[in-house]
């Protein structure tokens, strides 16, 4: 019997960037930007740990609605971010994979991060789940339509999860909502169908190495039992 008291994935909701800084009295931008050092360290963290699968949710769908300047904040934050750190996720032996509609990021911005996970790709450590531009229904529905493509007049569960960015990875064991909120926001709508959910105050900027053993401690304690 595998230990179900560790996660083999652990999926995060880092959300509380716009509140770290209003709370400062700082442009969203600088939440933004504290938001990225957090993720780094705790992607350093996981990976050190062992984690097999961490899955972050870094722009969802609908937030290209917010306004224009802070999505391109947002993107070139990222974007940079992830080419910041590549070297020390070759180091850490991390493999990317980037879920999410990529195609209406610029192609430069699309180029760059599709080199990022390529030069990664035979990494054999943790897998880290970036999504961007990642919505939980629209995945489903790509899902449904490749098998339509391919097709298939009735389709099975095993069909659509072999379809979706996630194809060949675990379900996740924990998803972490930082900032308050009690919601998925559609994140991982199919994946998360038996995961064990974690909500905190905690800002994302604010949430480091001893938040997320606090997040660990208390997934540790639960009782799982998929129905049976
Ligand atoms: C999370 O922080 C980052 C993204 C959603 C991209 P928010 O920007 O949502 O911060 P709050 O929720 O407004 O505090
Ligand atoms: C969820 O946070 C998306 C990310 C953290 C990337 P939001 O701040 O966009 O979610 P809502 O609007 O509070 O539901
Ligand atoms: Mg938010």
């Amino acid at each position: 019997m595998p230990d179900l008291s560790i996660p083999r994935h652990v999926a995060i909701i880092m959300d509380g960037n716009g509140r770290w800084a209003k709370k400062r009295l700082l442009p969203r931008t600088a939440g933004h930007k504290a938001g990225v050092d957090s993720f780094v360290n705790t992607v350093d963290t996981c990976s050190d740990m062992g984690l097999e699968v961490l899955t972050v949710y870094a722009f969802s769908a609908e937030n290209w609605n917010r306004p224009k300047d802070e999505v391109g904040a947002l993107i070139e934050l990222m974007v940079n971010g992830i080419n910041k750190y590549e070297p020390e996720m070759m180091r850490k032996n991390i493999k990317l994979r980037l879920m999410g509609d990529l195609s209406l990021f610029g192609e430069k911005c699309r180029g760059s991060l599709a080199a990022v996970q390529q030069r990664l790709s035979n990494n054999t450590g943790m897998v880290l789940c970036i999504c961007l531009s990642y919505g939980g229904r629209q995945e489903i529905v790509n899902a449904v339509n490749e098998l339509i493509k391919e097709g298939k007049t009735s389709v099975t569960a095993d069909d659509i999860a072999g379809r979706l960015y996630s194809s060949g990875l675990p379900d996740p064991d924990l998803i972490i909502r930082t900032g308050g909120e009690c919601r998925t926001s559609n994140f991982l709508l199919w994946q998360s169908a038996y995961a064990e959910y974690y909500f905190t105050d905690v800002f994302w900027p604010d949430f480091d190495k001893k938040e997320l053993m606090r997040a660990l401690e208390s997934y540790s304690k639960r009782q799982r039992r998929f129905g049976r």
